[in-house]
């Protein structure tokens, strides 16, 4: 794809899609619950996909209509063994959920993934799940994963590293494993999961102290389903926020994005950095913020952002890096460490973009340093994604303002955003 650049701005009203971590869970969850459950506004993009075959595979019903599922569930223990290996494509959400689920079950199973998921590290799940008695075999230390089925003990756990997908990891184990499961948090991460299953009846205990938070979830306890609504993505919104900001004449609306605090941290990091965007409608749907967001082209202030930001928007930096390109002064972000181990090493790709759009910057161990300019000269106009949906997305915006760019691997993109294409090209992209 070659991203043009463009003159008159991003205006209307952007159609966002469903959110990808809700709309994972969204599917995992119901499918070991009681009863059924209809999901509206479900992502229908592949990684998502390949969550709801998994689950097809292991037999549970799925009636799939346009932008809704029916989710047939009967309990915890329903599941049946695939008859082929499990491929989960470029999912690693879907990798660290379904390790933690399939190695509580009566069944073994294997799971693989794509080139970039395959090099992505899977010993930070399959670790404290083996502490549980589970029986996962890694290759090397990624995928393929062997699980064998079995019976876990309750235990402990301290998170070191700061994630959702391996406390959800833990969470889904321990709904089939007798007795108490502590989770001690000491960073935040997203809490889709707990909102969801404590909304399906599970018994769990969240208690929230100054500086960290405490799980405890008792497991054998079975699940009734409800219906879900699936908010839109503020991840997927952050490429339409920062390209009407970073483009003048623009003025844009998204209706009904996920404004979930554990992870909402690129709404505060840009409104810090002088923003002009309005939040509306504050509501809750299915206990998880939702909100309207209205933006206008801006003139933007570099920041500083310690690790304590990363927390709240790990998967927003591609894209917030494009948008301190083209601000006032110089932003440094620090404690990027969990960006290496993305879908790529996102922050090495980070540097080597921008630098071949001109920009000056450079990191520092796991610290990146932008100092934007007003005239870029382009190095090289050809992007590199490693396959990298958010990098691929965040460098197409960047081409609104220089390019044209040539993103190479575009079609990654269908990972978590199918008409991010279509959609900007309505509102005034030229992306061809
Ligand atoms: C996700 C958690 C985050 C995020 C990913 C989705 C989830 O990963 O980067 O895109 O749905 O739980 P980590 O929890 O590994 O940081």
């Amino acid at each position: 794809m070659i991203s043009h650049s463009i003159s008159s701005g991003i205006n209307g009203e952007a159609i966002i899609p469903g959110d990808k971590s809700i709309s994972h869970r969204s599917i995992i969850i119901p499918s070991i619950s009681n009863g059924i459950c209809e999901v509206n506004n479900i992502l229908k993009s592949d990684d998502v996909l390949h969550t709801l075959k998994a689950f097809k595979d292991m037999g549970v019903k799925i009636i799939e209509s346009n932008k809704k599922i029916m989710i047939f569930g009967k309990g915890l223990n329903s599941l049946k063994k695939p008859k082929n290996e499990i491929y989960l494509g470029n999912s690693g959400t879907s990798a660290r959920l379904l390790t933690g689920l399939l190695a509580a079950q009566k069944f073994d199973t294997v799971l693989t993934g794509d080139n970039s998921l395959s090099r992505r590290p899977m010993e930070r799940i399959s670790e404290p799940l083996n502490r549980m008695n589970a029986k996962i075999f890694t290759s090397n230390g990624t995928m393929p994963l062997k699980i064998i089925g079995n019976d876990l003990i309750a235990k402990k756990f301290d998170l070191k590293i700061p994630s959702a997908q391996i406390k959800s990891g833990i969470l889904l184990a321990s709904l089939n494993t007798k007795g108490e499961t502590l989770i001690t948090e000491n960073k935040v991460t997203r809490n889709h999961t707990e909102i969801m299953l404590k909304s399906f009846g599970a018994h769990i205990n969240i208690q929230n102290t100054e500086n960290r938070k405490l799980i405890k979830i008792t497991g054998e306890k079975e699940l009734f389903s409800k219906n879900i609504d699936v908010p839109n993505d503020l991840s997927s919104s952050a490429f339409f926020i920062v390209a009407a900001l970073i483009n003048k004449k623009s003025h844009l609306v998204l209706k009904n994005i996920n404004n979930n605090p554990t992870r909402n941290g690129i709404i505060l990091a840009l409104k810090k950095m002088g923003a002009k965007i309005i939040l509306s409608n504050e509501r809750f749907s299915n206990n998880e913020k939702v909100c309207d967001i209205e933006v206008r082209s801006s003139e933007l202030n570099g920041c500083e952002f310690g690790p304590e930001m990363a927390d709240l928007m790990i998967d927003e930096y591609p894209i917030l890096a494009v948008a301190a390109s083209f601000a006032k002064s110089p932003s440094i972000f620090r404690g990027l460490k969990e960006l290496r181990v993305k879908e790529s090493d996102r922050l090495k790709l980070i540097l080597l973009n921008l630098q071949n759009c001109g920009v000056d910057c450079h990191t520092n161990n796991d610290d990146l340093y932008i100092s934007p300019s007003k005239n870029y000269k382009i190095n090289k106009n050809i992007i590199q994604t490693d396959f990298d949906h958010r990098i691929a997305m965040a460098f197409a915006i960047m081409g609104t303002k220089i390019g044209p760019l040539k993103i190479k691997d575009s079609e990654s993109i269908n990972t978590s955003f199918p008409s991010f294409i279509t959609e900007i090209n309505k509102l005034g992209g030229k992306f061809i």
